[in-house]
């Protein structure tokens, strides 16, 4: 069989991210207040695999020393978390809880003396309950919160925190939340989703100009999940125009304000026309154009199958699917688990994105992963996980990247999701994704083959991919 061997360029970044509400546990302990999950769990425990809730999320809280440990044995040279802004800040706005900075502090120390780069993100799913009675994203009151959250943190840990990001995937929650019902608070309403979106982008602006005015040494971005909406027929005039519809409101509503400080104008026609535009103020305008990113940070797991809509369907409220239907393409190669398609490919479809129409930006994989259920199957007598599936989907993905580098795409660094096995939402503990496993009854972690893995391909910053997997469209 041959290989290939993929150099990646000098400094490449390698590691994997998590989140705070999703590895720390502790949730409701030293201060932390309710997020919207704690709450929503205590509603609703059936809506969550298993009725596994968010309270002892893979106990980071109490592991950190440990587990930062065992990110340098797999081989991170850096790794994103997140801080909770109900830890940090109980109340929502005002003084931070001196327990969290101490937690948060000695985190960050931790990661750097292992000689790893800390990359922190903002906002991962993560509402504060009090908040959310306040209106959540929909009020404006809470986005001058999260600025105020937001600039506490650059306050209290810039000095050490070279990457920052304001958000994780802004626009799950707006789909979660308040168009499909995966998020609390469970609404369906395109016209308060677009709201939502909209005061999400303005308070990554805000908190960006926050950031640029304390003058650190260091850089800030926002994470985006680009899913590539691919229509069923590219020469169907029609498909198309619903595939780049879906585009314009789940890919470019944060892109494009983002990285080029304005929406796109086809998608303000849209909801101008529907009668959906979201409230602002004329000043907004400038503070998103005045504050894009630095760098940007995709996550990608799976593309998205677009086909003009087949039969008139009536919505009660607005919803963006009157533009489009989903198209579950015959013959797709799927995570069954998961129940997403796997398509490599579209690493590089984005990269050439990003580089031809997004000023070749800086950015890098800020997670890509594959969710398994019941991998005890392949557990070995040395009670280590041969996770070879995991290794393919990674092989393949990043030989796809590294053709898009060859051809002068930005990207430096991969990180993949995750590094620990950790709480997913609705999924609780379904589906693992971790280079090291974690076992729910005693806490014990153990690293994975694709946790070896990782360390030989970041300690050689280079990828072996076997001949079966390497891109085929030269
Ligand atoms: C991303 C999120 O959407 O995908 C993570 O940033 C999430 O929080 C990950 O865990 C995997 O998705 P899921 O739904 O299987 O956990």
């Amino acid at each position: 069989m041959t290989k290939k061997f993929y150099q990646f360029p000098e400094g490449f970044w390698w590691g994997s991210a998590t989140s705070g509400p999703q590895s720390e546990g502790a949730a409701l302990e030293d201060g932390k207040s309710a997020t919207i999950w704690d709450y929503w769990y205590e509603k609703e425990p059936e809506r969550f695999f298993d009725q596994v809730g968010p309270k002892d999320t893979s106990t980071f809280y109490k592991n950190y020393k440990d587990d930062i440990k065992l990110l340098k044995e797999v081989g991170h040279n850096s790794f994103r978390t997140s801080i909770q802004w109900a830890r940090l800040i109980p109340d929502g706005t005002g003084e931070p809880n001196p327990k969290a900075v101490e937690f948060y502090n000695n985190m960050i120390d931790a990661v750097l003396a292992e000689g790893i780069e800390p990359f922190i993100n903002l906002f991962h799913f993560d509402m504060p309950m009090c908040m959310q009675e306040k209106g959540g994203w929909e009020s404006r009151e809470v986005v001058d919160a999260y600025v105020h959250f937001a600039k506490t943190c650059f306050e209290l840990f810039g000095d050490r925190i070279k990457h920052w990001t304001t958000f994780n995937e802004p626009i799950v929650p707006v789909e979660g939340g308040y168009l499909y019902d995966f998020h609390y608070p469970n609404v369906r309403d395109g016209k308060r989703a677009a709201q939502v979106a909209y005061n999400t982008m303005l308070s990554s602006a805000k908190a960006i100009a926050e950031y640029r005015k304390m003058n650190l040494d260091g850089e800030i971005g926002i994470i985006l999940n680009l899913t590539p909406s691919y229509p069923r027929d590219e020469k169907d005039e029609e498909d198309v125009k619903a595939a780049r519809i879906r585009d314009l409101f789940f890919n470019r509503s944060f892109l494009d304000p983002s990285v080029k400080g304005y929406y796109p104008e086809e998608l303000i026609d849209i909801l101008k026309k529907d009668g959906v535009l979201p409230y602002y103020e004329e000043e907004d305008l400038d503070v998103i154009k005045n504050n894009t990113i630095d760098f940007l940070g995709v996550n990608y797991y799976q593309p998205v199958r677009i086909k003009k809509k087949e039969k008139e369907e009536s919505f009660d409220v607005w919803m963006p699917d009157k533009y489009f239907d989903n198209y579950q393409m015959p013959g797709a190669k799927m995570n069954p688990y998961r129940g997403w398609e796997i398509f490599p490919k579209a690493i590089y479809d984005i990269a050439k994105n990003v580089q031809d129409n997004y000023g070749n930006i800086k950015w890098f994989i800020s997670e890509n992963g594959m969710g398994v259920e019941g991998e005890e199957r392949f557990r070995k007598e040395d009670g280590s996980i041969e996770d070879d599936y995991r290794i393919e989907f990674y092989d393949e993905h990043l030989a796809n990247l590294h053709k898009a580098i060859e051809e002068g795409s930005n990207c430096f660094g991969y990180h993949a999701w995750t590094a620990m096995d950790c709480w997913s939402w609705n999924n609780a503990y379904k589906n693992r994704y971790g280079f090291i496993g974690v076992d729910l009854g005693d806490q014990s972690r153990k690293i994975k083959k694709s946790g070896h893995w990782l360390k030989q391909v970041s300690d050689t910053n280079t990828v072996v991919v076997d001949d079966k997997l390497m891109p085929d469209y030269e």
